[in-house]
């Protein structure tokens, strides 16, 4: 057993604080690693404000890098030395969406066995099943993704929460490429990331939708082609408009991606279609949200597919080394999401700063 310092909240809403932790030796299946650099993500501030569920206090921190410090006895996927991005989706192998082939789907994913605890022995939840505000976490070996130890940490941990959930919504769940259009509604860190992402695959035109003129901008600089700024303009209208300038005929994008998680515009992204197109929900809607009223003929008139995306339906053995490369080549800048970096100790303020909507991400180096 081993003790380190900590991001600990303790009680709904109550600020996060810094605490000494117990993080046990590894044990089978199990992997210890010393974290290298670690973003704030919305759904830390939502396990702190008890949105998640109640099982307080929460290790909070879970889109993370670092180097794994020692493994138990039986692991072999992973070695001390490692250079890792820690994921939340560490596959079973053994379950029906395994055994079927879609592992991306696994219904039952893998955590540490053993708990990290308070000094007072209190068993802590690790957000996300991870806890990487902590100079130490304790994770199931399978969620430590070896990638080249060549590359930034802030940059590349990001990979393990919300640019992967955004770059996979464009590329895995909407399967954008070349001769595709798309359009993303909500320009945050996981807009953007799905933004990327399109640029990567070739699509055209990439449409960014935002009410804020400034995420705008961050959008086209990673790659949109077009922005709409939909506090002023009918997006739907416009999207539809600028799809049919690049294809002739086109009745919307072919993919549009709502990574809002609002109702109001699912609905603009339903509408913003073309004709068999493909819309992908990767925000996270609260619970108390529903289906806005939609006539079902247009839901059978339109065709194709409205989807949700987990993760980006990500499989981060394929696609963490994937993603590192591309970066390592200049092709995705991974830099651009980190805003700044801050102290193990400036979470709280991190919180904060989201609200204000000038940072993609903080990210807390060890
Ligand atoms: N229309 C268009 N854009 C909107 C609207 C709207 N009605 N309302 C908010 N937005 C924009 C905001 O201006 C902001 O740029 O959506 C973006 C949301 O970004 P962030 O708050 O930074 O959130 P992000 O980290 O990108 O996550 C987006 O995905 O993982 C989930 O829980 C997360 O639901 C959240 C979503
Ligand atoms: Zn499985
Ligand atoms: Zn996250």
């Amino acid at each position: 057993m081993q003790q380190v310092q900590a991001v600990v909240a303790k009680a709904k809403g109550a600020p996060v604080e810094l605490v000494t932790i117990n993080v046990p030796d590894p044990g089978p299946g199990e992997a210890l690693v010393k974290v290298q650099a670690c973003g704030v993500c919305h759904t830390d501030l939502h396990y702190r404000e008890g949105g998640i569920n109640d099982d307080f206090p929460f290790l909070l921190g879970h889109e993370a890098s670092g180097i794994v410090e020692a493994v138990g006895p039986d692991v072999t996927s992973v070695a001390p030395g490692d250079f890792v991005i820690l994921n939340w989706r560490a596959v079973c192998g053994e379950c029906r969406a395994c055994n079927r082939g879609e592992p991306q789907y696994c219904f039952n994913t893998h955590n540490a066995t053993q708990k990290m605890t308070l000094e007072d022995g209190t068993e802590l939840s690790p957000a996300l099943g991870i806890g990487a505000f902590a100079e130490k976490t304790l994770v199931a070996a399978g969620q430590c993704t070896k990638v080249d130890a060549d590359a930034r940490p802030a940059a590349v941990g990001l990979l393990g929460c919300g640019v992967m959930a955004g770059i996979g919504a464009a590329i895995n769940t909407g399967q954008v490429g070349r001769g595709r259009s798309i359009a993303v509604i909500g320009c945050g860190g996981v807009g953007v990331a799905a933004i990327a992402g399109a640029a990567l695959a070739g699509a055209s035109p990439i449409i960014a939708v935002d009410i804020s003129a400034k995420k705008l901008e961050t959008a086209k600089s990673l790659g949109a082609t077009h922005t709409v700024d939909s506090s002023k303009v009918d997006p739907v209208e416009e999207i539809k408009r600028i799809c049919a300038e690049t294809y002739a005929g086109a009745e919307g994008a072919d993919v549009v991606v709502e990574a809002v998680g609002r109702p109001e515009t699912w609905k603009q992204a339903f509408y913003a279609r073309d004709l068999a197109g493909t819309v992908v929900l990767v925000g996270v809607p609260t619970p108390d949200m529903t289906i806005p009223e939609i006539p079902l003929i247009d839901v059978f008139g339109r065709g194709g597919s409205l989807k949700s995306s987990w993760y980006g339906d990500c499989l981060p053995s394929r696609d963490f080394p994937m993603l590192v490369d591309l970066y390592r080549q200049g092709r995705l800048d991974l830099d651009a999401f980190v805003t700044e970096e801050i102290g193990i100790s400036d979470v709280e303020a991190a919180f904060e700063r989201m609200h204000g909507g000038d940072v993609l991400r903080s990210v807390v180096i060890l």
